[in-house]
C-alpha cells in the first residue's frame, strides 16, 4: 500500500471527528490514550512500564536552561535533535520524524491504513495502539497467535500475508509478553514482506533487550522501501511525561508521514527536545537504568522460581506473569494495598508487572506473596 499524500489531511480530519464520537476505552490504561485514575496517596506504579530512575539529572539541568527559549518555536532544535540522532543511529536527518511519543506515529499509521480500508496484520497479544486507531478509522485487523514462548511467530505471519494485507505490525521486544525475537529472523522476515505491504517495527524497549541496539532494524531503513520503525524516549530514557519519540524510515515515507502529522512535526516542545538530546549524550544513564532494571527483575524471578509461578524472562522493564498461582482478583487486591499492576481484558491467563527499583520489587514480592493460592 502506498502512502497516499493527497487524501490524507481531508480523511484524517474526518477520522479524528469519528474517533471523538467513538471515544476511547480505558481498558488498556495508558495505551488507550485515556488515563485510568491513579489511586490516592503515593501508590507503587508497576503498571505503565515507566522508568523509575528518570529523568537523567543531566536532562533536568538542560531543561531548566532550555525554558529560557520557550517564547520561541523549537524548529531549530528539532533539527539539532535529528542531527544528534542521525549520528547515533547512522542514518540521515531526513530519515527521522520527531513526534510527541511513539503513540503519534502508531496512531498516524493506524489511521492511514484505516482510511484506505486496508488490513493490519499482527501477532497477538501485542501493543494495541495502532490496532485501536486503525480499527476506528475503518481498518480490518488480522491477528495470528504468538509462538509457544509468547514471541512473534514469523512463519504464521508470513502465511497470513495476502493481497489484502496493507501493514504488518511487529513489536520487538513485545508488550505485554516482554519477549524478543532473534535479530536475524526479524531481518529476514522484513526482507520477505512484499514491497507493497508496510512493515512497522515498534522498538520501544529495544535498549532493555539482550540484543540491545544491535537488535534494531534501523540498518534496513534505506534498503527496504516499506519499513517504518517507531522509537520512544518514554522508557529507558525516562521521559514518558515529556512526550517525545520518533520514527525512522526512508526519506519518502518520512516526508509522507510528516505531511499528515497534524502538528507539522511541531508537537514536541523545547523541554522534551532538549531533554531527549541531552540524554542521548548520557549513555551512562541509560546503562545504569538497564543494569538496575535487571536487578529489579531478578528479585521477582527469584520469588517466582520459589513459588513455582510461570513467567517469561523479560527483555523489557516488565514481566509477563501467569495469573493462575494468584488470587483471581489479585490486580484489585494489590491496588487496595497501594500497588498498581496491569491486566488487559484480553490477557486472559496473565498479569503484567512493571519493574521498579530493587526496594520496590522487594515490596512487590512481599505483598503479592499474600495472594498466592
Ligand atoms: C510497545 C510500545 N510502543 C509504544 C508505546 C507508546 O510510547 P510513547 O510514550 O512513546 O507514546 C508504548 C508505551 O507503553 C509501548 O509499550
Amino acid at each position: 500500500m502506498a502512502i497516499n499524500r493527497r487524501e490524507w489531511i481531508q480523511q484524517s480530519l474526518l477520522a479524528s471527528a469519528a474517533m471523538l464520537v467513538a471515544g476511547t476505552t480505558g481498558a488498556y490504561g495508558c495505551a488507550s490514550g485515556i488515563s485510568e485514575r491513579r489511586v490516592e496517596g503515593s501508590p507503587l506504579l508497576l503498571n505503565w512500564n515507566e522508568n523509575p530512575y528518570g529523568p537523567a539529572p543531566s536532562a533536568l539541568t538542560a531543561v531548566g536552561e532550555a525554558m529560557k527559549n520557550a517564547n520561541r518555536y523549537p524548529d531549530e532544535y528539532i533539527a539539532k535533535l535529528k542531527e544528534k540522532l542521525s549520528k547515533f543511529y547512522s542514518v540521515k536527518p531526513d530519515n527521522l520524524l520527531i513526534t510527541a511519543g511513539s503513540t503519534e506515529v502508531l496512531s498516524l499509521l493506524g489511521q492511514h491504513v484505516g482510511l484506505q480500508k486496508g488490513e493490519i496484520l499482527t501477532a497477538y497479544p501485542t501493543f494495541p495502539t495502532m490496532i485501536m486507531f486503525g480499527e476506528r478509522a475503518g481498518a480490518r485487523i488480522k491477528k495470528v497467535d504468538l509462538d509457544s514462548e509468547n514471541r512473534f511467530d514469523f512463519n504464521r505471519l508470513k502465511n497470513a500475508i495476502t493481497d489484502k494485507t496493507s501493514l504488518v505490525f511487529v513489536c520487538n521486544p513485545n508488550n505485554p509478553t516482554g519477549t524478543e525475537v532473534p535479530t536475524e529472523e526479524l531481518k529476514s522476515f522484513c526482507r520477505s514482506v512484499p514491497e507493497n505491504v508496510l512493515i512497522c517495527v515498534d522498538e520501544a524497549y529495544i535498549e532493555y533487550s539482550n540484543a540491545g541496539l544491535k537488535g534494531s532494524m534501523v540498518s534496513l531503513v534505506n534498503e527496504l522501501p516499506n519499513l517504518i520503525i517507531c522509537r520512544t524516549f518514554s522508557k529507558t530514557y525516562g521521559l514518558a511525561g515529556l512526550r517525545i519519540g520518533f520514527a525512522i524510515s526512508n526519506e519518502a515515507n518520512i516526508a509522507a508521514i510528516r505531511s499528515r502529522h497534524l502538528g507539522f512535526e511541531l508537537s514536541a516542545g523545547w523541554a522534551p527536545l532538549v531533554a531527549a538530546a541531552t540524554t542521548v549524550d548520557d549513555q551512562d544513564f541509560i546503562q545504569m537504568c538497564v543494569k538496575k532494571n535487571n536487578e529489579g527483575k531478578q528479585i521477582v524471578y527469584d520469588a517466582y522460581e520459589k513459588w513455582g509461578v510461570e513467567y517469561n524472562r523479560s527483555s523489557t522493564n516488565f514481566i509477563y506473569t501467569r495469573h493462575d498461582r494468584f488470587d483471581k482478583n489479585v490486580v484489585a487486591k494489590m491496588k487496595e494495598r497501594g500497588i498498581l499492576i496491569t491486566k488487559w481484558p484480553d490477557m486472559y491467563n496473565h498479569i503484567r508487572i512493571s519493574v521498579g527499583k530493587p526496594g520496590e520489587m522487594q515490596t512487590f514480592v512481599e505483598v503479592i506473596e499474600e495472594f498466592l493460592v
